[in-house]
């Protein structure tokens, strides 16, 4: 969804989709019991049920939750027509498409990341490098670019004609300069039958940012956190918003003293709504699942979705707004 869309857009959905009743002051378990089921995977955004389908697939073949993230974010990585994740992103203000993307194993807090990678149509599976195959959490820039050329990743052109144009139009004055569109950054939490748990969260970040500004999606802690011990979290929207609040590790946390799901990212929403309650443009997404299959998400604004899996189905859901 662009982020003029997530604006305008409040809660319709399509067939497929149900509403989600949070919001209500007596509804927080009419939300979330209608996605209990194990296995579970919960990712933003309507684009999330193409990625969750994979997923499931991966965790009913018998395969890790770390191998389903990977493997359902890599649908949104590959997809041209999003432009907000991998190959088809929006880019930099350089005309270059800069992705950062990160994956984290719940089972043992193993994590790897890239951020400010150019060039790659999958840098999740170059973070999943990173965490499995180095002792880093973290490589970015160039050092991102050669560590995956040495892993044997193929480079591509990630600038589609249509980003082309696009970027084309904003340095012309003909696209609104708005960095906080189409930016809508996938985070994936999957949970298979043996209680164990991964995330993923891939972005191209804001369009036509500073070349080598990185947001939360690869920042351990901000854009995902995950402990199979209690459960995982990922955020999408102003990066910079969700690491002033440590978001995804915050929402863990408060899951970890009991809080449940959805009041876990009530509350993280909550502090980013504190500092700049002035600015609805600065708006931030969560998406939490616990290890009993419980979920729980929510917006500062209307118009977030998320896709949720589970043994009842896999489908689109229109999460509150806290604004
Ligand atoms: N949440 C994605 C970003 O700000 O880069």
């Amino acid at each position: 969804m662009k982020r003029r869309k997530f604006l305008a857009t409040g809660s319709v959905l399509g067939a497929s989709s149900i509403l989600a009743r949070g919001a209500t002051s007596q509804g927080l378990a009419a939300t979330t019991r209608v996605t209990q089921g194990v296995p579970t995977v919960i990712a933003t955004w309507d684009f999330g049920v193409k990625a969750n389908a994979k997923a499931m697939a991966v965790l009913k073949s018998g395969s890790s939750a770390v191998e389903a993230v990977q493997q359902g974010v890599m649908i949104v990585e590959s997809d041209p027509k999003i432009t907000s994740v991998g190959y088809g992103g929006l880019p930099n203000a350089s005309g270059v498409v800069e992705l950062d993307a990160s994956i984290m194993d719940g089972n043992d807090l193993e994590c790897g990341a890239v951020a400010a990678l150019s060039g790659f149509e999958n840098p999740v599976s170059v973070a999943r490098k990173v965490m499995e195959e180095t002792p880093h959490v973290l490589i970015v820039g160039s050092g991102a670019r050669e560590f995956a050329l040495s892993k044997g990743f193929q480079e591509r052109d990630l600038l589609t004609d249509a980003a082309r144009e696009a970027w084309h139009k904003w340095r012309e004055g003909e696209r609104k300069k708005d960095q906080t569109e189409d930016h809508d950054t996938i985070g994936m939490v999957a949970l298979d039958s043996r209680g164990q748990m991964a995330a993923a969260c891939t972005t191209s970040g804001l369009a036509w940012k500073i070349p080598g500004r990185v947001g939360d999606s690869p920042l351990v802690g901000h854009g995902l956190y995950c402990d199979s011990k209690v459960g995982g979290a990922a955020a999408t929207g102003i990066g910079e918003e969700v690491i002033k609040v440590c978001g995804s590790y915050q929402v863990v946390e408060f899951m970890r003293q009991g809080v449940h799901p959805q009041m876990a990212v009530r509350k993280v929403l909550q502090r980013v709504l504190d500092r700049q309650p002035t600015k609805p443009e600065r708006w931030v997404g969560f998406i939490a699942l616990r290890k009993d299959g419980e979920v729980g998400f929510a917006s500062t604004n209307t118009g977030f979705q998320v896709a949720v899996a589970n043994r009842d189905g896999n489908r689109a859901i229109v999460a509150e707004s806290l604004r």
